[in-house]
């Protein structure tokens, strides 16, 4: 994960934003490579969701929407996760992700090495005072190891093996003055609070320029909404039948209590999201295939299978609105993490948006004169972290001639630029002129480059780690015989081109777009 970092902040994918202030945390700016590739993911989902299909159409709804949306959808009553906040070092947690976060941390490891090889007690007084007072200062154990220690002699312990579960013996660690257990900071190891505060995850702001006598509005949590709402303009507009379904993309924002991954989880991000109205006994159906299309949709564009799996939702996991939900999860550096979740939301929006409009949004089936709800399947993925997922599986380290050589394997359809035009001599008039000749004409047609800036070793191995398809090489031979070379990103081979063929050449390369 650090190296695609790295290379992000390096070559212009992701910046920190606000980066001259100090940063903003966990929010995060394109450059030019990654504005690139993000409207590339963006394109393809687009071509393949609506333009190659016959039962799509897009939209284009606004971020602002009215308050009764929200109280519609059941986000202003139901959308918060309960978090508690370290009072020693002031981070939140959400309630149900604090355990993740302390087995995560580095003093939970050390404590678990420790258990492994103590003999007696004294071995966990000795990891207090060395180990215990650098990784968490705050654990009660490490504060008053006596008064702590003397809470667990009680307890059945059996050095090397604790007879405790885990978790029990964790929160014997940060016993309090009262001698209850309590569950510890994942940071510092203070005791942390019993019971979570509800916090809404809307992100409030104010329509009107003097806040006062504003009205508050949310910035939306989710695209979903928009269509739902514009459900009848559609249908009025397009006089689509079912089953049917509409596409959008645009920017969601949340209040996420614990942001992180790079770009994986932040406040403000971009969604991709289809809502398909259909037949509710074809529900079920459609769901399946919506699964299996956006599964495969990943590895038509480069991703590997190995690295994405499917995880359907146990019910305990539903959200308000579903039936069913089946996740797809990429194994990122971090671990298996949600992608995408292609849900059953039944006819809960549609039901709900009548009732609380007084419009009725049935569908009435022409033919039959059946009025229905249609089931809505809904694939709703993340721009942000496909667009990660794609960088991190394509980077890709090998040695040629005893160097690294980075190269990031993005496919054809991905890559943020497609060609690059490279002289081989900077200080050649001819050569320069001739080289910005083509490009000017390439960059019609592909995303081209010109680089002069390094010896060709070099510009190659710059081309390779962002991934650009194919370098074209002027050199003093070019001037006579009127060729290029074209050297292929991944296999390195180099071929000699007439320059007349250029075009046509790369076209046919790039036909494999999907
Ligand atoms: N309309 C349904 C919905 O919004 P979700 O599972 O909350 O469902 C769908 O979000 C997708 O949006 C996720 O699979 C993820 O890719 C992306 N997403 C959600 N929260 C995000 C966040 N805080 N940062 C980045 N992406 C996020």
């Amino acid at each position: 994960m650090e190296k695609v970092v790295s290379l992000c902040k390096r070559r212009g994918f992701i910046f920190q934003s606000s980066e001259i202030y100090g940063g903003l945390a966990s929010a995060w700016d394109y450059g030019p490579l990654g504005a690139e590739l993000k409207r590339n993911v963006k394109n393809a989902w687009w071509k393949a969701v609506v333009h190659e299909r016959d039962d799509m159409v897009g939209l284009d709804a606004s971020i602002l929407m009215h308050p009764q949306v929200w109280k519609a959808s059941g986000h202003t009553d139901n959308f918060s996760d309960p978090f508690i906040k370290c009072s020693a070092c002031s981070r939140y947690y959400r309630l149900d992700k604090v355990w993740d976060e302390i087995t995560d941390s580095p003093w939970f490891a050390s404590v678990k090495k420790m258990v492994e090889r103590a003999k007696d007690m004294s071995d966990l007084l000795k990891w207090a005072q060395t180990n215990g007072k650098n990784l968490c200062p705050n654990l009660a154990v490490v504060k008053e190891p006596e008064v702590t220690i003397s809470w667990l002699v009680d307890s059945k312990i059996s050095w090397g093996r604790v007879v405790l579960n885990e978790k029990d013996f964790i929160c014997r660690l940060a016993t309090d003055s009262n001698g209850i257990a309590r569950t510890p900071c994942p940071q510092c190891g203070n005791a942390l609070p019993d019971k979570g505060v509800a916090a809404n995850l809307m992100l409030k702001t104010y329509l009107g320029p003097v806040e006062d006598t504003a009205d508050a509005v949310y910035l939306r949590p989710e695209t979903a909404q928009g269509i739902f709402v514009n459900f009848l303009n559609i249908l009025d507009t397009t006089h689509r039948k079912l089953p049917f379904g509409v596409a959008q993309i645009g920017k969601s924002f949340r209040n996420e209590i614990t942001p992180g991954n790079y770009t994986f989880r932040t406040r403000e991000f971009e969604q991709m999201e289809i809502e398909y109205f259909t037949h509710p006994a074809e529900a079920e159906k459609s769901h399946q295939e919506w699964i299996d299309q956006r599964f495969s949709w990943y590895i038509r564009l480069g991703m590997k299978k190995e690295n994405l799996r499917l995880r359907p939702h146990g019910a305990d996991e539903l959200a308000h609105y579903a039936k069913g939900c089946t996740d797809i999860e990429y194994n990122f550096p971090f671990g298996w993490s949600e992608l995408e979740g292609i849900a059953n939301r039944t006819d809960f929006d549609l039901k709900q948006h009548s009732q609380h409009s007084g419009k009725d949004l049935r569908y009435q089936d022409l033919v039959t004169n059946e009025r229905i709800f249609p089931f809505i399947i809904e694939p709703s993925g993340g721009v942000d972290r496909a667009t990660l997922a794609f960088l991190v599986d394509a980077y890709h380290e090998e040695t040629v001639n005893d160097a690294t050589r980075v190269v990031l394997r993005l496919s054809k359809e991905l890559a943020p630029i497609k060609v690059a035009v490279l002289p081989l001599l900077k200080k050649n008039d001819g050569i320069v002129e001739l080289a910005k000749r083509i490009k000017k004409d390439l960059q019609k047609e592909f995303v081209t480059v010109y680089d002069d800036t390094a010896a060709i070793g070099k510009l190659y191995r710059r081309q390779d780690e962002v991934g650009t398809f194919f370098c074209v090489t002027v050199d003093v031979q070019s001037l006579e015989d009127t060729q290029v070379t074209v050297r292929d990103r991944d296999t390195m081979a180099q071929e000699r081109i007439p320059i007349e063929n250029l075009r046509k050449y790369l076209t046919e390369k790039f036909c494999g777009f999907n």
